[in-house]
């Protein structure tokens, strides 16, 4: 019997430290002026020393079953997205499976940078459409600000940390009703893999490495793919895209946001932007913003929810999702 993904739950962390605009032009030759224009960002939350993408996660996690009146121990499956896990292995899920105090099923990462969360809520969802698991928390995780190179204006002002999290529960046509995952895509084109990639790695320089980043290149692409992607899940669902209650898109940089609404006729009123306060935190930044959404009144029960993000591989995709 196919079963269907319900969100139960939604929760986020952001670390502490703020870092304006106007902090950041007195380390790099930048401005509040040109940042603003160009990305609509304002600030971004930075990790403190020792603060790691697990304990954010964590942090996420633990609001987002506080959201779902679920105990850890109803949890039996733990996907993480993040590009920045705490070490190389093992997966940064299952420490947070561990100090969440979950002791059934998998817990593992996903790799897809800014797509990470929508790969995971794919991945999960299906898990749970075929029974495989029964309760899932989704989790978006990243201290990107440790893959910066701080003398990279280009760079280094657009990025920030955090953690958002989902719980998704397996539920039956008749439970759910109208609710739930109503369509997921995604999509990966390898040969694009050098407009954005980090220049180390285990295998390659045994080293960490910094964001490198094409910016005009992948700003091009990704107005394209994402508004490919929201309408391929759209008609994946047999939904009108003028049925949709609220875009939450990932939050790269408000011109893109802004680029993909006029193209596909969006009310920028519908489209959640969470850019000029939290910058762009990679595969935390969708459900950071739904979980803003969701607190402040504007997503409520039974709205259409359309997620998309686009991030390094290139990867995109979009999730249609009935709250
Ligand atoms: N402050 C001041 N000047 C800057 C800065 C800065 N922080 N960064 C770049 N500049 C300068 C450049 O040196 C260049 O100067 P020049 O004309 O003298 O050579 C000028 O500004 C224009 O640079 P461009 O790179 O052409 O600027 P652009 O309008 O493309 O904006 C940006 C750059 C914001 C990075 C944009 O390309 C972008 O947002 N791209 C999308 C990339 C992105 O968001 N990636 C995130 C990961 S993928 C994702 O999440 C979708």
């Amino acid at each position: 019997m196919e079963l269907r993904s319900v969100i139960c739950g939604v929760g986020s962390h952001l670390p502490e430290r703020v870092l304006t605009n106007a902090e950041l032009s007195r380390k790099v030759d930048t401005s509040d002026e040109w940042i603003v224009a160009r990305t609509g960002i304002r600030q971004r939350h930075i990790a403190a020393d020792g603060e790691l993408t697990s304990d954010l996660a964590i942090q996420a996690a633990v609001k987002a079953l506080a959201s779902a009146k679920c105990a850890a121990a109803d949890i039996d499956l733990i996907v993480l997205a993040t590009a920045t896990p705490d070490l190389t292995f093992p997966a940064s899920a299952a420490r947070v499976q561990a100090a969440l105090g979950v002791t059934k099923g998998a817990a593992f990462d996903v790799q897809a940078v800014c797509s990470g969360f929508i790969f995971a809520l794919a991945t999960a969802d299906n898990f749970l459409a075929r029974g495989q698991a029964t309760r899932a928390l989704v989790i978006g995780a990243e201290t990107f600000s440790r893959l910066l190179d701080w003398g990279d204006r280009s760079t280094c002002v657009l990025f920030g940390d955090g953690a958002g999290a989902i719980v998704l529960e397996g539920q039956t046509q008749a439970e759910a009703g109208a609710r739930g995952v109503l369509s997921t895509f995604i999509r990966t084109d390898g040969k694009l893999h050098d407009l954005l990639y980090v220049d180390g790695g285990p295998s390659q320089t045994q080293s960490v490495g910094k964001l490198r980043m094409v910016g005009n290149a992948v700003f091009r692409h990704a107005v394209e793919h994402i508004s490919g992607a929201m309408l391929e899940a759209c008609a994946r669902a047999g939904i009108d895209i003028s049925e949709v209650d609220w875009f939450v898109p990932h939050q790269a940089n408000q011109r893109i946001l802004d680029g993909v609404a006029r193209k596909l006729g969006i009310d920028p009123e519908k489209v959640i932007s969470t850019v000029a306060l939290h910058g762009n935190t990679s595969a935390a930044s969708v459900p950071l913003a739904l979980d803003v959404a969701i607190r402040d009144g504007r997503a409520k029960q039974g709205d259409l929810v359309l997620m998309e993000a686009l991030g390094g591989g290139l990867t995109w995709g979009a999730a249609l999702v009935r709250l």
